[in-house]
């Protein structure tokens, strides 16, 4: 009996130092983050896959990813900087795609942007993540100025507008795409 009372003695004062630890711990405000979603119940994940349970919660895996000025991850930097490495084809072999990946570095400088600075359409940035047939023929054809693009058919969700602001960056980082400035562009003002 007194060996046992002993151990609960020391336990009790070793759960009270924890406790003590724990709340000088807890006391540095930066330290206490907001509650996550659970990802059942986030809209957008499956709560009857069984790998819901296994799953890290995205504001956990991508906190250390580099963010664009809206405080959105900026997946040009996060690839760039080696934060990841995505497969090319679902099976992981690099051929093993429909189509290869071809990474082609070519840049179309638009021009009809009036007040705004011009538009730099980078092919590096987009053939990283995407093959020559997810844009052309079916969005742009692949000709320099052959598309009548404007940033209202962006805006309702054409040309640039089919994935940016889905599930490329938002349309609120001008400077992102009217990243030119030329004579007739001012100041910043958005
Ligand atoms: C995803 C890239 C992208 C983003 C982001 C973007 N634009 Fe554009 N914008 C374009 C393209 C492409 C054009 C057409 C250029 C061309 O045809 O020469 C354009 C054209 C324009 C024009 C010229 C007039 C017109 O209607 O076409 C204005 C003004 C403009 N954008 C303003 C903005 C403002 C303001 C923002 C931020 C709120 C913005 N854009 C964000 C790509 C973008
Ligand atoms: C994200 C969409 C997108 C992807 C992916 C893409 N392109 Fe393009 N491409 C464009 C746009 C936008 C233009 C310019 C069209 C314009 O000015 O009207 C263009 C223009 C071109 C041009 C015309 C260049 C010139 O000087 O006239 C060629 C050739 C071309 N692309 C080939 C390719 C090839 C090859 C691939 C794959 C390696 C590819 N593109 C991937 C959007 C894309
Ligand atoms: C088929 C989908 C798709 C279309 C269409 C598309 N983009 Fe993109 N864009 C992406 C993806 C994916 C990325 C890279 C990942 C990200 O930044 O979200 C990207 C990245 C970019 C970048 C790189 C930004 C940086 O910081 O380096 C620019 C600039 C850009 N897009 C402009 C445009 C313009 C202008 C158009 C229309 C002429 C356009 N995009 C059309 C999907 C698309």
């Amino acid at each position: 009996m007194g060996a046992r009372k002993t151990i609960i003695a020391t336990v009790l004062e070793l759960s009270v130092a924890a406790g003590l630890w724990t709340a000088a711990f807890a006391a540095a405000p930066e330290e206490i983050a907001a509650p996550l979603t659970p990802l059942a119940q986030d809209g957008i994940h499956d709560p009857k896959n069984p790998a819901i349970r296994s799953l890290q919660h995205p504001e956990q895996s991508m906190a250390d990813f580099p963010k664009d000025r809206r405080g959105e991850v900026d997946w040009v930097r996060t690839l760039r900087e080696g934060f990841i490495s995505p497969r090319r084809s679902v099976s992981g072999d690099d051929y093993g795609g429909k189509e290869v990946m071809q990474e082609m570095d070519l840049d179309i400088i638009m021009k009809n942007t009036q007040q705004m600075p011009h538009v730099r359409f980078p092919h590096l940035a987009h053939t990283e993540w995407l093959a020559c047939s997810n844009c052309h023929p079916a969005i742009f054809l692949p000709q320099e100025n052959a598309n009548e693009i404007s940033m209202e058919k962006i805006l309702k969700g054409q040309f640039c507008g089919r994935c940016h602001d889905k599930v490329s960056f938002s349309l609120f980082n001008c400077e992102r795409c009217h990243s030119i400035p030329h004579a007739g562009s001012g100041p910043k003002w958005w």
